[in-house]
């Protein structure tokens, strides 16, 4: 049997798009290889939201073209937010791709293998006008009970530091009715947790006359699934309807993820967010106000052009203010094309890296904060498997989306309580009571 190994770089729906990817080599009946260097078939699923996924996939273009001259025959795909983005050159800066195919063009691949590579050029591209939702693909999921849905592809907002829209195009919706026969379909094989992706969910279904609240009504009124995520939804479309649905429906996770990128009204305006400073602070008070319990993360650029210290401190005001429970933080990168990369003001490396540590110790600082309260609390836990750090403990996540270490005798995919005891700036600790929830 032919072997394949994929490799994924970047975010969830990159995540999701590699699942999808496994599932056609499988109906194609390949089988997974446990390392790429024992795949006929290496797929390296890339990302290029920031410069350094672009070098790890340089990176591992160097192990492939190694694999190639080792064992000729051995198929290089790429895929992805890279390949699309340099779909023109992709080629002739690795001549030793095979094939390639964008997040929209997946089935790209199914075609040209399903051809024996026969009929259809070496160094074939498909191409950008026949996207489609990589959700209608076979799938191999990685957890039983747990699942990533596609709600839509594309991005129409204009950030001006990053390359996705370049890159995934404008936004289409699925069909509310297609995401929710998927829910069934996933809840009849025993999914318990759906997270709902798109480059912007809180936009979806404009474009079909049906709204995101909506559809996590929808979503909640499925039996079987009890709890439901999303990500990431853009903060200038968190409109009312989509608070009052995560407060009234009882599966939608107590959390949101709600990208600040900077605590400055002006850099704001230069990333082309929308919304100021005070508007965001205003929609974190409305979400807070609607559910108690809720827990904010965000992601952070550091060192946007013409970020001043002033600016600079504004986000770390913001980040003590909205006390985030976990924050992903960056250092600004330039993208080609991208409306910010030609921007005058860059700020030099070794200031932007002093300004990311400065962040990160705020960050977690305010994040062990935020954890440390939990303490003495029980939080229902949906365990995951062993613990990465201590194989005699387990792992799951609280609904609140923090990972909890903890003792206890339950299986993966079950729901249960757990006392916690301990917690750091990223996890909690604590022991899982007698009886299980569910
Ligand atoms: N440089 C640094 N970080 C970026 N992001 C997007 N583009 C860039 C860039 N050019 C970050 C944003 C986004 C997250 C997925 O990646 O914070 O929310
Ligand atoms: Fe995901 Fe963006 Fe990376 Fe594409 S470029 S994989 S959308 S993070």
């Amino acid at each position: 049997m032919r072997r394949y190994h994929v490799t994924t770089f970047g975010c969830q729906m990159n995540a999701h798009d590699s699942e999808r990817i496994k599932g056609l080599l499988e109906e194609l009946g390949l089988g997974e290889a446990p390392s790429q260097e024992q795949a006929d078939v290496i797929v390296l699923n890339t990302c290029t939201i920031r410069e350094k996924p672009d070098t790890r996939f340089a990176a591992h273009m160097g192990n492939a073209a190694k694999a190639k001259r080792d064992r000729p025959g051995t198929v290089v795909a790429v895929g992805g937010c890279y390949a699309e983005a340099q779909r023109e050159r992709l080629f002739a800066l690795y001549p030793d791709v095979d094939v390639a195919f964008g997040p929209g063009t997946i089935s790209h691949l199914g075609d040209w293998l399903g051809a024996g590579g026969e009929g259809v050029a070496r160094g074939s591209f498909g191409t950008g006008e026949e996207r489609t939702f990589a959700a209608r693909l076979p799938v191999r999921r990685e957890r039983r009970f747990q699942a990533w849905v596609q709600v839509s592809m594309g991005c129409n907002s204009v950030c001006s530091y990053c390359i996705v829209p370049a890159v995934r195009g404008r936004e289409t919706s699925r069909r509310p009715g297609e995401v929710l026969a998927e829910i069934e379909q996933l809840a009849a094989e025993g999914v318990r947790e759906v997270t709902l992706l798109g480059q912007n969910v809180n936009s979806y279904g404009r474009d079909l006359g049906s709204s995101f609240a909506e559809l996590l009504r929808a979503c909640d009124a499925v039996p079987g699934i009890e709890r439901i995520r999303f990500t990431s939804p853009h903060p200038k479309d968190f409109r009312q309807d989509v608070i009052a649905a995560m407060a009234e429906c009882a599966a939608v996770c107590e959390h949101a993820h709600l990208p600040l990128q900077s605590g400055s009204s002006r850099i704001l305006k230069a990333m082309r967010r929308t919304y100021s400073r005070e508007r965001y602070l205003r929609l974190v008070a409305e979400l807070r106000a609607a559910i108690p319990d809720l827990a904010l993360t965000t992601d952070i650029i550091a060192g946007f052009p013409g970020e001043t210290d002033a600016d600079f401190r504004e986000t770390l005001e913001v980040v003590e203010e909205v006390g985030y429970d976990g924050a992903f933080t960056f250092v600004y990168s330039p993208r080609a094309g991208t409306e910010a990369a030609a921007m005058p003001d860059q700020v030099p490396d070794k200031l932007k890296r002093e300004r990311i540590e400065r962040l990160v110790e705020v960050v977690q600082r305010v994040a062990a904060g935020r954890n440390a309260g939990r303490v003495g609390m029980v939080e229902e836990v949906l365990v995951e498997g062993p613990s990465r750090t201590d194989s005699g403990l387990l792992r799951g996540r609280t609904r609140r989306n923090t990972t909890v270490n903890f003792s206890g005798d339950a299986a993966s995919g079950e729901l249960v309580s757990v006392a916690i005891e301990g917690a750091t700036s990223t996890t909690l600790a604590g022991m899982q009571l007698a009886l299980a929830v569910a």
